[in-house]
């Protein structure tokens, strides 16, 4: 049996949102110490809205995969909704991961935390993390 699924393969084949943000208003950087993967996640946001969202992961086909479908996840949403979004919901909307990648999922969540935390902190207000 396949391990990923096609839409896993396709948002890792033709990842979305792939890049960099010039002048980001929140940049999020994190890392799992295990296998060494990194995933950075850069937004832009207007009136409390994400407008604009893109990444950068130097990882495994589940963590660009799930870079991907979070980037377009987050996208026009306040930043209070982008804060409840978790690792299962990124598994949700990729239709499943092999067990042994789901800790790839949790990276999408974690960055778009640390980004939103980033932003937080430039516009000098308190993170809720
Ligand atoms: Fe490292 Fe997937 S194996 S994030």
């Amino acid at each position: 049996m396949e391990p990923y699924n096609e839409k896993v393969i396709e948002n890792y084949a033709n990842p979305k949102n792939v890049g960099k943000i010039e002048n980001a208003d929140g940049v999020g950087e994190v890392g799992n110490p295990v296998c060494g993967d990194i995933m950075r996640m850069y937004l832009k946001v207007e009136n409390n809205k994400i407008v604009d969202a893109k990444f950068q992961t130097f990882g495994c086909g589940a963590a660009i995969a799930s870079s991907s479908v979070s980037t377009e996840m987050i996208k026009n949403k306040t930043l209070e909704e982008a804060l409840q979004i978790t690792n299962k919901d990124v598994v949700n909307e990729l239709g499943g991961l092999p067990p042994v990648k789901l800790h790839c999922s949790v990276l999408a969540e974690e960055a778009i935390r640390k980004a939103i935390a980033d932003y937080y902190s430039k516009q000098g207000i308190m993170s809720r993390e």
